[in-house]
């Protein structure tokens, strides 16, 4: 029996075409700024993004956090939604490498409310830490991969721009949210002063996150991948993944949308299984289990008995990531091996 690991899509292998673009890439050492892979990849990416500059880095969170320590100093405020990967699964990392100050807010869906965002920042005052960074996190995994529209995107970043705010979009999975409404990535980055998107996801690379903004930031963000150990030297090897990523990976996204979606609607036919159609906007399902009286880690040892492999969202969901690896005869096959599974 095959299995079929829908736990995520970094679980995905690089491409027959990447693993030969890694042997024939010319490479440099990039700490001297020499690796001429890595300068077509961040050249690539910045001007996909709309940016001046680009900064490659071994993951999103090191991406993240090389952000965010380049937009604030010790004590200064990062207001960010508390349900976001930086906030939730990135070891509190902002605070214990760069002492700065989480403000988490709740998130709607995945979306910050303008408002709320509005009500956080707060004002000049002798007892509080300066507000400094907005973060925004599209698409939003722990919310199942929904994914705000550019005009919620372009709401929201209003009110942190007009607060004076450095604004830095966690855009992992970015290429999704621009393939799933239709605009370019660059629609999101053009709002933002820094976005973060990985390679390592849906675009299938081994590892690899982009970091994207002004020549100026770019140069700041270099210094704190320096800083927490981050430069690399014959990076080439990964860089050159990234290209073939860049041409080849993104449209396809949009397989992985409708694979997610025909998972959706076959799971909702599953008795004791549960799930919100209006909440898979992207390449993500997340399943309510309460209805089958078991724990989340039992109905995933109940998957992994039938060779699907799901992710624990306890208390009550488990989720599915669709990704390059399975078309919709795997969807199919998972859904009759899941329905094998509750029964
Ligand atoms: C939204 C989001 N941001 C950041 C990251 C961190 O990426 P990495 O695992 O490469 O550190 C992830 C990883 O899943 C993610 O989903």
């Amino acid at each position: 029996m095959h299995v079929i690991n829908l736990r995520s899509d970094t679980q995905t292998f690089p491409t027959a075409k990447m693993l030969e673009a890694m042997t024939t890439a010319p490479l440099g050492d990039d700490t001297y700024d020499e690796d001429p892979t890595v300068h077509k990849l961040e050249a690539m990416a910045a001007a996909l993004l709309g940016k001046e500059a680009a900064l490659l880095t071994i993951s999103g969170h090191m991406a993240n956090l090389c952000a965010l320590l380049a937009h604030a100093k010790p004590g200064e405020e990062v207001i960010l939604d508390q349900d976001s990967h930086i906030f939730y699964y990135e070891l509190g990392s902002m605070a214990s490498v760069g002492g700065l100050m989480p403000f988490p807010i709740p998130s709607h869906n995945g979306a910050l409310d303008p408002d709320e965002v509005r009500r956080a920042i707060r004002g000049r005052n002798l007892h509080y830490p300066v507000p400094r960074v907005l973060c925004l996190e599209n698409t939003h995994n722990r919310s199942g991969g929904r994914s705000q529209s550019l005009e919620a995107h372009r709401a929201v970043c209003r009110v942190g721009r007009e607060a004076g705010l450095k604004i830095h979009l966690d855009g992992a999975r970015i290429f999704n949210a621009a393939v799933r409404h239709g605009v370019r990535a660059a629609d999101f980055a053009a709002e933002v002063d820094s976005l973060m998107f990985c390679l390592s996801k849906g675009l299938s690379c081994p590892l690899g996150s982009l970091l994207v903004g002004s020549r100026d930031f770019i140069a700041e963000a270099d210094r704190r991948r320096k800083l927490v150990g981050g430069g690399m030297r014959q990076a080439g090897v990964i860089a050159a993944c990234g290209i073939v990523a860049l041409e080849e990976m993104i449209e396809r996204l949009a397989d992985d949308h409708a694979n997610a979606r025909r998972l959706a609607e076959g799971i909702k036919a599953i008795p004791r299984l549960a799930v919100d159609l209006d909440s898979v906007e992207t390449n993500m399902v997340n399943i309510d289990h309460a209805g089958a009286g078991l724990t989340t880690e039992e109905v995933v040892e109940r998957l992994k008995r039938v060779g699907v492999l799901a992710s624990s969202r306890p208390p009550r969901h488990i989720r599915l990531v669709t990704h390059r690896h399975y078309g919709p005869a795997d969807i199919d096959e998972a859904l009759g091996r899941i329905a094998d599974a509750m029964r």
